[in-house]
Parts: C-alpha cells; structure tokens; sequence
C-alpha cells in the first residue's frame, strides 16, 4: 500500500469527481490520503471530505500564497482545529519567493505562527519551500532553537544545503512528480541521499503530475509513478519503497495510525 501524503482535494478539479478520483486510486493500490489545508478559515471543506472518507484524513494551516488574507490568525486558532479527531498536521506553510503572491514579511511572521503551532500540539507541520532557501534555513534554525518541532520538506524541489539542514532538524523529507522529470537528475541524486526512514512520497495533486502524465491534471493514483521513480533511484523495488514510505508516514503523522492504521486500501464501498 502507497499513501499520497500530500494532495488537495477540495481543489474544484479534484473536488468535482471526489469519489471517483478515491476510487482509482484505491484501485491503484492507494490506501490513505492526507489532503492539505492552505487556508485556516476553510478548513470545514477538508473536515467535510474527511469525514465522508475512512481513508482520508486532514492537515490545518496557511500557505504562503494566503499569507496576507489570514496575517491575523492566531496560533491559537490553528491548535483549536487541530483537535479534530482526523486533523493530523499543521501546514502547508512556509515561504514562496517564487510566486511572492504576499509580502515577504507576511510570509515569514505567518509561517512562524504555524511552527507555533506545530510545536504546542506536537503535530508534524508541512512546509512549502520554493525559492526562499536563505530565509528558509534561517527561520527554521531560529524556530528549532526556541523548542524543537516535528516537519515535512514536502515536495522538495529545494538545493541539497536545505535538505541537509532539514534531515539535521530530524525532518522527513517528500518527493514529489517533479523526481520523475527528464532534467530532475539534481533532485534524483538528492533523493538518494535521504536516509531511508525520512523517505516520503506525494503527489501535489491537482499540480505536477508525474511522467508520463506530465502537463495532465494530476491526481492521487498517480503517486505510484513517483514512487516507481523513487524505488529504481534508489535500488529498491516498488513494494519496498511502498512499504518504507508507508511506514514513514506513519511514524511522522502519528495521530493518523491511532484512526485508521496502516492496512491494505479499504475497498470502495459500492456506489
Ligand atoms: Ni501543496
């Protein structure tokens, strides 16, 4: 069993044929999900999907790209939705210098909050990393300082220096499709060097889709290209590299194993 332990699927592409795209996935061999907040304030539509899913559960916080909208939002706010029974994450948050959709002030002051939160309720945060790798490594080594904190470099497109420091923080470290792109050598010769229990797999979806998908609208199924990519990088066949990153996410995202633990995909119940 794979889990896709990043994917937004109260996007409207995906939201649209929710119980189709599960379903394809499971069929895939697909058996957890962990769709990602990006926004605080619309949490209830994640809790919602999660809700009518066994196999699906939900993350809290704000992207970098919602920053300015939700530069109110208290720590605290975020540790309240936490507590929901399938809440098992804090993020996506982090800093975008890529796209700078807000300040960069407002990035870094909201991205703090959402380590704050990490850190009061010992959840792992997600953090979204583009571009910002200076600023990156500097909060997250003030932040570590003040009290060390669980955390996912999720889809990691990042240079080698910031991996390092993550890995040296004790996080987890997830690839996405963008391993499986044609000029990803970088990305593959630093997906070889992440130790085997920091190993995480995703798919961003409805973003990047993995080879040969490229430029479709991806989805959760397609997690197992990124993963085949992933196992032959680094030596292993599929079934291990499932295996492994199953178990990963499971030791990261502890609370989800106290839900729904790490079984085989649960069968779509007939429609
Ligand atoms: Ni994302």
């Amino acid at each position: 069993m794979l889990v896709d332990s990043h994917c937004h699927l109260d996007f409207p592409d995906l939201r649209a044929e929710e119980a189709a795209v599960l379903s394809r996935a499971r069929s895939a061999g697909v058996g957890r999900f962990l769709t990602i907040s990006t926004r605080v304030r619309q949490n209830a539509a994640l809790q919602a999907i999660a809700a009518r899913h066994d196999d699906v559960f939900f993350t809290v916080g704000t992207h970098p790209h919602h920053a300015a909208e939700e530069a109110d939002v208290a720590t605290s706010e975020i540790v309240a939705l936490s507590a929901q029974p399938k809440c098992v994450g804090i993020g996506e948050a982090g800093l975008d210098y890529h796209y700078d959709r807000a300040p960069r002030d407002v990035q870094a002051r909201v991205f703090r909050t959402n380590i704050a939160a990490a850190r009061a309720t010992s959840l792992p945060l997600v953090i979204h990393a583009r571009e910002a790798d200076d600023d990156m490594i500097r909060i997250l080594e003030e932040e570590s300082g003040k009290g060390s904190f669980k955390a996912v470099l999720h889809c990691f497109t990042s240079t080698e220096r910031l991996a390092r420091v993550g890995l040296d923080l004790g996080f987890f470290v997830s690839f996405s499709g963008v391993v499986t792109f044609k000029k990803s050598d970088e990305l593959r010769r630093i997906a070889k060097i992440v130790p085997a229990d920091r190993l995480l797999v995703e798919t961003d979806a409805p973003y990047l889709s993995p080879e040969p998908f490229r430029g479709k609208r991806n989805e959760p199924a397609f997690v197992v290209e990124t993963a085949k990519v992933l196992a032959a990088t680094r030596a292993m066949s599929l079934e291990q590299l499932s295996e492994l990153t199953t178990a990963n996410f499971y030791r990261l995202f502890e609370k989800a194993a106290s839900i729904s633990p790490p079984v085989q995909p649960l069968a779509t119940p007939a429609e």
